[in-house]
């Protein structure tokens, strides 16, 4: 059976920042190959900071609280330091993931990244 953490579960059945973006200044998605699973951030930029960011995941739990976690830690950062996290922070952040399931951050962060880019080849 697996162990997820107090804090993943926490993330998984109270997913923060859930939805999409109407007009967002960035989108971006990101797939697990492996699955199939997908993630998708919409954000929006203001004064070189992430103000508003959102995401939908269809995918399993470490996926879930992955991106619920990514939201909150680049929400208010500057857009480079959004872009400087790193799927170890997801997973510090979330104390932790099933080894199995570890890779699911890296779909949270590489959602992230690609609507990081998008923004700034749109601006
Ligand atoms: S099993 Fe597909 S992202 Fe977790």
């Amino acid at each position: 059976m697996r162990v997820y953490s107090d804090a993943a579960k926490e993330h998984f059945t109270n997913p923060r920042n859930v939805g999409t973006l109407s007009e967002p200044d960035g989108k971006g998605s990101d797939a697990n190959p492996s699955c199939g699973d997908r993630t998708t951030i919409t954000l929006r930029v203001s004064s070189g900071r992430v103000s508003e960011i959102a995401f939908r995941t269809f995918g399993c739990t470490a996926a879930i609280a992955s991106a619920s976690q990514v939201t909150e830690l680049a929400l208010g950062r500057p857009v480079d330091g959004a872009w400087a996290l790193e799927p170890a922070d997801v997973l510090n952040a979330l104390g932790g993931l099933p080894p199995d399931k570890e890779a699911c951050a890296l779909m949270a962060v590489g959602a992230l990244r690609a609507a990081l880019l998008d923004a700034r080849v749109r601006t």
